[in-house]
């Protein structure tokens, strides 16, 4: 089943002498708990097509289908909702809320939607993040890997359909890089999450069951695995 559908997606920035073609025309789908990974040199658009499928950002052109609904046919108010529902994001910056400790961090998309938090739920996600010693912590008081672990556990905490992440890796070493990637796999494999991931390290896109390049704007579908185009 196909989770997201990406149709003749372009975004265009500016105009006249100033307008850059961000993304052209870019079409690909991806099925419930398919882990993908997207390369690309910088301002190739990496981010500009993550923003658009995740509704931060406004398409110039085409159709972006979630879960068999179109996002941008929605009102404004109603694709916040089903975002908030639907999307988890990871961001490079992990975007963490410095005045919350660890487990009111990875509460905070429940509690911005009115829910009562399951505590078992929590109590799940420190499990598998390893950071059940540290729920009471302030993020300051947390390592780069430790910090970007209670935004994965923020991005599951909702069960959303698809993870956004943003070179989630970017700020981490190659340790806590591969323990990033492992948790994103389980949730792929163990929830059928399905996932989009940017990222610079080639290393990485062995994890993956397809890869996505792309270049000025262009989106190529590198395939699965043993792809050989990569190298
Ligand atoms: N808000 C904006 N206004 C104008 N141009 C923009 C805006 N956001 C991005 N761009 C341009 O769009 C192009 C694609 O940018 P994007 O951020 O998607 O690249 P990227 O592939 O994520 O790069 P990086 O690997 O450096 O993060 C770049 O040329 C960038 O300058
Ligand atoms: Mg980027």
């Amino acid at each position: 089943m196909d989770i997201l559908k990406v149709q003749h997606l372009s975004k265009t920035y500016g105009d006249g002498e100033n307008q850059v073609n961000a993304l052209k025309d870019v079409s690909f789908t991806l099925a419930q708990g398919e882990f993908a990974a997207v390369v690309g040199e910088s301002g190739s658009g990496k981010s500009t097509l993550l923003n658009c499928i995740g509704a931060l950002d406004t398409p110039t052109a085409g159709n972006i289908c979630m879960d068999g609904k179109d996002l941008f046919s929605m009102k404004e108010e109603q694709r916040t909702i089903f975002r908030r529902r639907n999307i988890g994001f990871v961001f490079q910056s992990f975007q963490l809320v410095a005045e919350l400790t660890v487990e009111q961090n990875i509460l905070f998309p429940i509690l911005l939607d009115y829910r009562k938090p399951e505590q078992s739920a929590v109590n799940e996600i420190l499990e598998v993040l390893g950071l059940q010693e540290r729920r009471h912590h302030l993020p300051s008081q947390l390592s780069g890997g430790q910090q970007q672990r209670v935004a994965i556990g923020r991005a599951l905490i909702t069960k959303p359909k698809l993870i956004l992440a943003d070179e989630p890796t970017g700020n981490l070493d190659s340790k806590n890089s591969q323990d990033v990637i492992d948790l994103l796999i389980k949730a792929s494999r163990h929830y059928q999450q399905t996932i989009l991931m940017i990222t610079h390290n080639n290393h990485l896109t062995t994890s993956v069951d397809r890869v996505l390049r792309v270049s000025d704007g262009v989106l190529t579908d590198l395939g699965g695995k043993e792809n050989e185009k990569l190298s």
